[in-house]
């Protein structure tokens, strides 16, 4: 298995990661270590192929898909990211990696198609009209024999929601609330990044909205006991309804015929 570089500068995040566990094997792994396995099979399984990693960031995956898959793009619009990732991981003939939304990607390269596309927690921050635009782009952009992974958050279908994170009052915010801010300019965000709790429905309706079809579906991330407790009153749940509910989950899809 390869090492996955977390960009850890952020010391909230590594935190917030300190409250979840992996419950794979002897539970000692990174607790996104469901999510990485995949995406290593799958590199895998593309390895003469081509890949898309959809709102790369600071570019955690391409890091690795680009030594394990032959052809990779990567697509980052925020550009002080952009300009991270491509400084680190942009290496051309093999991995490209542009300042672009998928939108620009397809308009600038018309025809052009991946095997295997990853979008990697990008649909809980974005409007729910963008989420299902997202999709919809990468249904244009996939193969028709290939696959896309598609990780974001999870919760229960009674505690989904929208909230922003530097808002500690309120954990649920209306749906129209959260579209506007989510569609601000980010320098106008003044209450953190905009998050959305997706139940696996939520995501479900999502890729099925975009006539992707779900081929797999797992949840990871598990809050670890001593933290459980925490999070329940935050979502107002009882402990043992959220004690097995990972806190994020992916969907592998397809194209429909
Ligand atoms: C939480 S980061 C995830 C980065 C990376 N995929 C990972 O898993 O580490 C979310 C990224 O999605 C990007 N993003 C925001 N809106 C997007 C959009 N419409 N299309 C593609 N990426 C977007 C953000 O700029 C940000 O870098």
């Amino acid at each position: 298995m390869s090492e996955y570089v977390y960009h850890f500068d952020d010391s909230a995040m590594k935190r917030f990661s300190e409250n979840f566990e992996c419950r794979i094997g002897d539970n000692s792994g990174y607790h996104e270590q469901e999510h990485f396995d995949k995406l290593h099979m799958l590199f895998c399984m593309n390895r003469n192929g081509s890949m898309l990693d959809v709102g790369a960031g600071m570019g955690r995956i391409t890091a690795v898909a680009r030594d394990m898959v032959k052809e990779v793009v990567a697509l980052e619009p925020d550009e002080s990211r952009w300009a991270d990732c491509h400084k680190a991981y942009h290496r051309e003939p093999d991995c490209l990696v542009y300042n672009q939304s998928t939108d620009q990607f397809i308009s600038e390269n018309p025809g052009k198609r991946f095997n295997l596309i990853v979008v990697s927690m990008v649909l809980q921050h974005i409007s729910t009209t963008l989420s299902r635009k997202l999709m919809s782009d990468v249904a244009t952009l996939l193969e028709p024999d290939g696959v896309a992974i598609v990780f974001t958050t999870h919760t229960l279908e009674k505690s989904k929601g929208f909230s922003f994170s530097g808002d500690n009052e309120r954990v649920y915010v209306p749906e129209a609330e959260f579209n506007q801010y989510a569609e601000a300019p980010p320098e106008d965000q003044h209450m953190g990044l905009p998050v959305r709790r997706f139940s696996k429905q939520d995501l479900i309706d999502t890729v099925e909205g975009a006539d992707l079809e779900p081929i797999f579906w797992r949840q990871a991330s598990y809050y670890r006991p001593e933290k459980v407790g925490f999070f329940a009153h935050r979502l107002n749940l009882e402990p043992e309804e959220l004690m097995n509910v990972g806190n994020s989950q992916f969907v592998v899809v397809q194209r429909r015929n």
